[in-house]
């Protein structure tokens, strides 16, 4: 079965190479559908490779969101369990990974570019609203979504990072790293500096295993024990076990993909956020969108100590009055829809059908 799979995957890798001489990808097997991949070049000029499934008629189209270093695959669990249910998915390889193009420039990767990425995305599927869910990363894209472009989002999933505020950039790094200190006892964004150091894209390329197995750790406490720059340094020799949620064959396409696309391109997600790009490009927000005016789920990650995930972000969690939250706490690591699928998915199931979303004349192109 292994040995099945990760052929069809070389097969489809090759098939991929041979069409696509400059985007390198990785086609994922089941429960994706390889002929519901769509490339489409966004107005900035860049290639982005998504998923693609329309809604049935009544049903809202869900909004998936990856974060680093990853690509759509991180969402093989809902996809195969909302796909069924007739639900409308997008699920793009986000800027620098998988399918997508990778500029190397970090000033194409903030918040106000990707955001209208994504909406050329929706404009060109025709989709006037979706329900945007985000993990890692991808929480700040659907952060930001919601500030720029509120009236094509019906609700807001965020998974282990919950919303981030239109000013949380504005703290300098350093001030952020010095208030963790004192708040929690560790810096929690230390390994950003890592992140976006020169040459960190070779060094983790040069220990993939190691890096991978210290990002996928079974023991979170890792994290918090040493000095999480530390840690990441270190995980040329960091003796880490992986959690056992991931399979061999699933921990071989991810591997894969990272080292077909390289990291350099994903590390600008940090490099914009360790510096000042993501902070100046944010004063750009309108301040009036600060609120989320729909409903959104926070799903927290109780043993993700880097992103802290319940405390602090929910106190930066601003909703309107007219506004719902629903949150749901879980007793998982940073990879909560990877770690706790059934969970996670029953949770978002009964919080969407909950919403009696007002889909009137939106969907008439499905
Ligand atoms: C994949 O999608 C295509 C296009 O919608 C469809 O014809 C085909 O039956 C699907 N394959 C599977 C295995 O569901
Ligand atoms: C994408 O669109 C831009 C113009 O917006 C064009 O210059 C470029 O050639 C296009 N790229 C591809 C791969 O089609
Ligand atoms: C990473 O984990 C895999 C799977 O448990 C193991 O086979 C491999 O030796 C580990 N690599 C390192 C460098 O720890
Ligand atoms: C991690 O995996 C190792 C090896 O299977 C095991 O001995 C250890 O107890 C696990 N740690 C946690 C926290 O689950
Ligand atoms: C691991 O990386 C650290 C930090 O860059 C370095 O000091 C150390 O020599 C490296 N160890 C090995 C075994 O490569
Ligand atoms: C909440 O109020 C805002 C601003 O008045 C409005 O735009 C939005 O539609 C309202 N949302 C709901 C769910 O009623």
């Amino acid at each position: 079965m292994v040995f099945q799979v990760l052929s069809s995957l070389l097969l489809a890798l090759t098939a991929a190479r041979a069409s696509s001489a400059l985007l390198p990808r990785v086609d994922v097997p089941a429960p994706f559908n390889s002929s519901l991949f769509k490339d489409f070049n966004v107005s900035r000029g860049l290639n982005y490779h998504y998923y693609a499934v329309p809604a049935d008629t009544g049903k809202p189209t869900l909004l998936f969101l990856h974060g680093f270093p990853s690509t759509s695959y991180d969402w093989r669990h809902q996809v195969a369990f909302f796909q069924d249910k007739g639900y409308g998915l997008l699920v793009p390889d986000m800027l620098g990974y998988g399918g997508t193009s990778k500029p190397l420039d970090p000033q194409l990767y903030v918040s106000s570019l990707i955001t209208k990425d994504i909406i050329d995305i929706l404009d060109a599927e025709s989709i006037e609203q979706v329900v945007v869910i985000g993990h890692d990363w991808g929480s700040k894209i659907a952060s930001r979504l919601a500030n720029y472009f509120p009236e094509r989002f019906l609700a807001y999933a965020f998974l282990v990072v919950g919303y981030t505020t239109p000013d949380f950039f504005a703290t300098p790094f350093e001030e952020k790293l010095r208030l963790d200190k004192l708040v929690l006892g560790y810096q929690r964004f230390a390994y950003w500096d890592f992140m976006a150091s020169e040459g960190a894209d070779q060094f983790i390329l040069d220990h993939l295993d190691s890096f991978w197995n210290v990002t996928y750790t079974n023991d979170t406490t890792h994290s918090i024990t040493a000095d999480p720059l530390a840690v990441l340094a270190a995980f040329n020799s960091t003796e880490a076990t992986p959690a056992d949620y991931i399979t061999p064959e699933e921990r071989a396409i991810q591997l894969e993909a990272i080292r077909q696309g390289g990291i350099a391109a994903p590390l600008n997600w940090y490099k914009i956020a360790r510096g000042t790009l993501e902070m100046q490009d944010d004063k750009g927000i309108p301040q009036e969108n600060a609120l989320i005016c729909s409903p959104i789920f926070f799903g927290a990650a109780l043993r993700d100590y880097i992103t802290g995930s319940a405390p602090i972000f929910l106190a930066g969690a601003l909703v309107a009055s007219n506004s719902t939250a629903t949150i749901r706490e879980y007793n998982s690591d940073h990879w909560l829809q990877q770690a706790l699928p059934d969970q996670v998915n029953g949770d978002l199931l009964e919080w969407i059908e909950g919403l009696d979303l007002d889909l009137g004349g939106v969907y008439q192109y499905h």
